[in-house]
């Protein structure tokens, strides 16, 4: 019998606890664990049409048409739901992002959680939340951790079975907001996809892995016990582990540019003065400032007032993937 249609939208989400490296590349078990927020207000909307008549998967992203490894990476993951379906068809995808690609707001999470959920209810399953987590991870490992709702954490596991991610609070829980101050729009010369491979060059990353599980625990019990200060401490440190990480590897990986030194050290100033608010950077220039959303106004006029930030974002903890009925026809 033919495949339908679904449409599903994804919030991305920022790590407090960074993953950076794998275990195993191909079915990216990483390293360590990681924990995050999901992004309410930003979006992946992907709709996943199965048809008779396509010969080939297609895909298009903001309308334009996207081939090669950014298709190749697609239709993976659609072979693994066809799999999984007994279903043959080809699809038609597409996606939109209500937020730029690229800049270190990771869409490959919120687009690959969109779609492993489109896709897979498009071909008639019908999956509990850890097997699209599961899959979802196949395709970006930030991706797993964009299908639960909420502070979400990824136990890194040993195997497909085992590496999946849940929620351990959610949206509600604690009223905090990301402040993304934009620092540049263009694509970053290195792709996490990428920077995965070099993590092991690097003779930090042991010292990064070994000591995870003591972080994961001080982020997992800030967040149940909404305890800033904590929350604060580990989420700085184990942004700057990663990029020290990052940085010592062979070759060396430096995300950061001038802008993105001034706002990490203008949000340390300002904690020491007082105001709570953090800082986190993933494999971009962006600088994710992290604060109660209390204080998310006065976050923002400071952030829109330094050289280098071209605007400020911001987002409130994010809901799970989930399906939509709006088909964008
Ligand atoms: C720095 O999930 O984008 O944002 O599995 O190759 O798609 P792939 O990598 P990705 O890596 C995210 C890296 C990070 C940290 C994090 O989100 O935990």
């Amino acid at each position: 019998m033919p495949a339908g249609t679904a449409t599903a939208i994804s919030c991305p989400n920022i790590a407090f606890i960074k993953y950076w490296g794998n275990r195993d590349n191909a079915r990216r078990i990483p390293a360590n664990g990681s924990i995050s927020m999901n992004l309410a207000g930003l979006y992946s909307h992907t709709q996943v049409a199965f048809g008779l008549t396509l010969e080939k998967d297609r895909l298009f992203l903001d309308g334009e048409a996207v081939t090669g490894a950014a298709l190749r990476r697609a239709s993976a993951l659609l072979d693994r739901v066809r799999a999984l379906a007994g279903v043959h068809e080809r699809a038609l995808v597409r996606s939109y992002n209500n937020f730029p690609t690229g800049t270190g707001i990771a869409s490959s999470a919120s687009g690959f959680a969109a779609l492993t959920l489109a896709a897979s209810r498009a071909a008639g399953l019908d999956l509990a939340e850890a097997e699209l987590s599961r899959l979802a991870r196949t395709a970006s490992g930030s991706a797993c951790r964009s299908i639960p709702g909420g502070f979400v954490e990824w136990r890194a596991g040993y195997d497909h079975a085992s590496s999946y991610a849940f929620s351990i609070a959610p949206p509600e829980h604690w009223e905090l907001t990301d402040c993304i101050a934009v620092i540049s729009q263009s694509h970053k010369p290195t792709t996490s996809q990428e920077g995965h491979l070099l993590a092991d060059t690097s003779p930090l990353q042991a010292a990064r892995v070994s000591s995870a599980e003591s972080r994961l625990r001080i982020c997992r019990n800030a967040i149940l016990a909404r305890d800033f200060e904590a929350l604060a401490q580990v989420t700085e440190l184990d942004s700057n582990l990663m990029h020290a990480v990052m940085l010592t590897g062979s070759p060396g990986l430096m995300y950061w540019l001038p802008a993105t030194i001034l706002v990490m050290r203008s949000v340390q100033g300002w904690r020491r003065g007082g105001l709570p608010a953090c800082f986190t950077v993933d494999a971009g220039p962006n600088v994710h400032v992290i604060c109660p959303t209390s204080e998310a106004q006065h976050v923002i006029d400071r952030l829109n007032q330094l050289d280098g930030v071209i605007q400020v974002l911001s987002a409130a903890p994010g809901e799970q993937a989930r399906l939509v009925t709006n088909n964008l026809d």
